[in-house]
């Protein structure tokens, strides 16, 4: 195991995998990275779609072009029954809990070895359709993932960064 600012420096988004598809082990140790996620007033509203099957990575590829020919993604879904709402305003914390559960499947999955790359250019109606959720799943993002072809490249998106100063302000 890295430390954790190792971990976060040397992960970059994956776009290029080997067909392998990532082991029963290793997505069994994601998903678990994912299971263990903060939601608010731990509601988990998250649903997971785990696109493995040749039929289910078909009906994937349809619904974005950044599907990179992984061998394996999620569907990150929130489900609105579950998320809390913040009364005041009806605030629903569905995508700030959906995205906590992907960014530590992200981390679990880069300390494992397998590449991801977080998707949201993809067709929601489309998603919906071939997968067919309810409307109280919303799909917030998918992440695919595999083993990093010898030749996946890092973009060089990864390594602009702006001035930690113009990001934070001590008051
Ligand atoms: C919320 C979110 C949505 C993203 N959507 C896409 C996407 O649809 N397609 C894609 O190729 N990359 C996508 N990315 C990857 C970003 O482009 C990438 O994380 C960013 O350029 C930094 O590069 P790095 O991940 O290699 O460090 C997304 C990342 C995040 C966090």
């Amino acid at each position: 195991m890295k430390d954790f600012l190792t971990l976060a420096a040397q992960r970059y988004s994956v776009r290029k995998f080997t067909g392998e598809p990532v082991s029963d082990e290793h997505l069994s140790l994601i998903l678990k990275a994912g299971h263990l996620a903060p939601t608010a007033c731990n509601n988990q509203p998250q649903k997971l779609l785990v696109i493995r099957s040749r039929e289910a990575l078909d009906k994937l590829y349809l619904c974005t072009r950044c599907h990179f020919n992984c061998p394996t993604a999620i569907i990150i879904c929130n489900d609105s029954t579950r998320s809390w709402t913040r009364k005041t305003d009806g605030k629903s914390s569905g995508d700030v809990d959906t995205s906590i559960v992907t960014t530590h499947m992200m981390m679990e999955a880069a300390d494992l070895g397998v590449g991801t790359c977080w998707l949201m250019l993809f067709k929601p109606d489309v998603v919906r359709a071939e997968f067919n959720l309810p409307d109280h799943l919303e799909p917030v993002s998918i992440l695919v993932m595999g083993y990093p072809a010898e030749d996946a490249e890092v973009n060089p998106l990864h390594n602009q960064f702006r001035p930690e100063e113009d990001i934070v302000t001590y008051l």
